[in-house]
């Protein structure tokens, strides 16, 4: 059991690319922590970090009560699951699971408890005899997470561990691993770029970008309140819809002006939209949140559009269209919406799900920052 703590950690390859710009992470004791975000933003530099296999360049790493920069990996008490699983072939799945143990010369009664227990766990205990090569990707990558288990670490990091099976055993196992971590509440560092495992597996999750972490936060919350643009549309399928258009004023209200003239008129606020306004900015809304028939309160809240594709889904219609200005957005309405392509519709935004973001890719989320 413990804590792990990043401190303004660096790292910076011999080439001199930047891949972790300055991360602050404090996860808890038992805590299940996803880090999130896309392919190439230094998650798994990270995570290799904690582990020890990869030097970091500025900043402290702390698990438990300890400063581990100048420990090397085999003495940080963690396990690592990787993506590969990087199980020996020649072994079998007993001597795979064993393995550690017998490094730290564990009794072989004691060896032997340990792995037929976590065996047990895992419903593996009748392949113990099988060598990697006769077992299912699903089958070995449980022979992988069984081989983290035995040692009893203070932490486990997985490094997109189920990327490697097919979507149905993904979501399935995906439950397991939930189910294990509340059985074992071992401190987990999880590192992957599916948003849904993501969301579905993390106590918190952490959300990186091009090196920097962007939040840090519950999944509900990232969902709801996401801090930045990249954030928004990181999080969510189909991502939330960016239109442009500036903050302005109208009877009195902050309001939205769409580049197609439409006018959308915002909550009061506490202020935090008076140094924007007569600015560019971008409204982002959920497609969730746009409706065909007007919000109690909100008659005027409308987008006049297009509708281009209309895809029936079974428990929701996905519809693609473009506004005057030829912005396009995707809204997710009930199966049983009457709605057809080529026609003009307005689609309604619930101003009260809806966010102001500054331009740019990680422009601010202004609506949930008061200044
Ligand atoms: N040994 C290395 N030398 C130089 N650049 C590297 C090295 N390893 C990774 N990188 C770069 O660092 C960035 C982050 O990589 P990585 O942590 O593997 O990202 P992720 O796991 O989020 O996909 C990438 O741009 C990658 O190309
Ligand atoms: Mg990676």
């Amino acid at each position: 059991m413990a804590k792990v703590f990043l401190k303004d950690v660096q790292k910076v390859y011999d080439n001199g690319f930047a891949a972790v710009k300055g991360a602050n992470l404090d996860i808890a004791d038992k805590e299940f922590m996803v880090i999130v975000g896309p392919s190439g933003c230094g998650k798994t530099t990270t995570l290799r970090m904690i582990a020890g296999l990869e030097e970091i360049s500025a900043g402290t790493i702390t698990i438990g009560d300890r400063v581990v920069n100048d420990v090397p990996p085999k003495d940080r008490d963690i396990a690592m699951v990787f993506q590969n699983y990087a199980l020996y072939p020649h072994m079998t799945v007993f001597q795979n699971l064993a393995f550690s143990l017998k490094l730290r010369k564990f009794p072989k009664a004691e060896i032997k408890k340990r792995v037929s227990e976590v065996a047990e766990m895992l419903d593996i205990n009748s392949q113990l005899d099988k060598k990697p090569k006769a077992l299912s990707g699903g089958q070995r990558q449980r022979v992988a997470l069984g081989r983290a288990i035995v040692r009893n670490p203070a932490a486990f990091l997985f490094d997109e561990p189920l990327s490697n099976l097919d979507a149905k055993l993904r979501v399935t196992t995906r439950a397991e691993l939930k189910a294990l971590h509340r059985r074992l509440s071992t401190t987990s560092i999880y590192v992957t770029h599916d948003q849904a495992e993501a969301m579905t597996l993390g106590d918190r999750i952490c959300v990186m970008y091009n090196g920097e972490i962007q939040q840090v936060a519950p999944p509900m919350e990232v969902y709801d309140k996401p801090v930045n643009r990249f954030v928004a549309g990181f999080l969510g399928t189909p991502p939330m819809n960016f239109l442009k258009g500036k903050l302005s004023t109208k009877d009195g209200s902050p309001a939205f002006i769409l580049n197609d003239g439409d006018v959308i008129t915002l909550k009061n606020s506490n202020g935090q939209y008076k140094n924007y306004l007569e600015k560019e900015m971008i409204i982002g809304v959920r497609p969730e949140h746009l409706t065909v028939e007007p919000l109690a309160g909100q008659a005027h809240n409308g987008i006049k559009a297009k509708v281009n594709v209309v895809e029936p889904l079974g428990d929701r219609k996905d519809v693609y269209l473009t506004s005057t200005a030829n912005q396009k957005f995707i809204a997710n309405l009930d199966p049983h919406t009457k709605i057809d392509v080529d026609h003009q519709v307005t689609m309604y935004i619930d101003v009260n799900k809806s966010h102001i973001f500054e331009p740019g890719e990680t422009g601010k989320n202004i609506t949930i920052s008061a200044n």
